[in-house]
């Protein structure tokens, strides 16, 4: 275990009732990498999200979170690894972390109050997080009903960005959005990608090869719970390995990477 891994994945085997879910998945994410994981449902990829938050224990193999076993911490090692909030997740309904009863804005720095952050250090965040995601000040006045579906998913990622994690893990962060929301929450993450430079990475899990495309620096295909590519976006889409990638990119018309794409 190195420390430029902020995620790493050894040959982690997962079963639900004896069944096996994911099968051998070994995967690296670097500082600052942005991840896409695509998959028909039913592949693993929210199996492989909850391992990576530690909700679900291996049957094999080992989850490194910034250098930590995840599945190892026990007791207040573990209170304090889930205090730190190194790792958080981005659900693909955003009501899931917004308050239908409360400001959007004090859903959003919530996690800071609790954690007793200083309320000048919860204000400087706050303003960060909003800029980051292209959000107005006076929008997160209003209750999640004030606002769109794609302006919620944006609040929940600035809720994930105030608490300043090394890993942001988004499972179908844009599946439930009409197009042109799902546009401008792929922009937002698209900018926060090309801003945070080596600070923050992300996981980012899709059914949807296109929009992931458009925000990943690395692709990697899970098949029946099993890696079967794992490359450069721009690799992996113009020339797949896999007859199931091949199948998956033939589905789609046009993909278009962005040119911040890293190798
Ligand atoms: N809590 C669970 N108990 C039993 N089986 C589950 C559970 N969650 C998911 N599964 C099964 O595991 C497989 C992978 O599910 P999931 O990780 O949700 O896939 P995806 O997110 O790619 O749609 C599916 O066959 C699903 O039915
Ligand atoms: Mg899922």
């Amino acid at each position: 275990m190195t420390s430029n891994r902020v995620l790493q994945l050894d040959a982690v085997s997962v079963d639900y009732d004896k069944v096996r879910v994911l099968d051998g998945i070994s995967l690296t994410i670097r500082p600052g990498e942005v991840v896409g994981v695509v998959g028909e449902s039913g592949s693993g990829k929210t199996t492989l999200a909850r391992t990576v938050l530690g909700a679900v224990a291996p049957a094999a193999g080992q989850v490194h979170v910034a250098g930590r076993d995840v599945n190892r911490l026990r007791g207040r090692a573990l209170r304090r690894w889930r205090r730190s909030g190194a790792v958080q997740y981005v659900f693909q309904d955003p009501l899931r972390s917004l308050d239908p009863g409360i400001p959007v804005a004090d859903s959003i720095v919530e996690g800071l109050k609790i954690a007793r952050i200083p309320a000048a250090e919860v204000a400087r965040r706050r303003a960060a997080a909003l800029e980051a995601v292209g959000l107005d000040e006076d929008l997160v006045t209003r209750l999640p009903s004030g606002l769109s579906g794609g302006q919620r998913q944006r609040a929940a990622i600035a809720r994930a960005l105030v608490v300043e994690p090394r890993l942001l893990v988004l499972d179908e962060p844009v599946s439930a959005l009409d197009a042109a929301s799902r546009d401008h929450v792929v922009q937002a993450l698209i900018a926060l990608r090309d801003r945070r430079g080596s600070d923050l990475a992300m996981l980012v899990i899709s059914h949807d090869i296109g929009s992931l495309a458009a925000m990943s620096d690395r692709l990697v295909v899970l098949d029946h719970g099993q890696i079967v590519e794992d490359g450069p976006t721009r690799g992996v889409i113009a020339q797949p390995q896999h007859p199931y990638t091949q199948r998956l990119i033939a589905s789609v018309p046009v993909i278009h990477t962005t040119s911040a794409n890293r190798p």
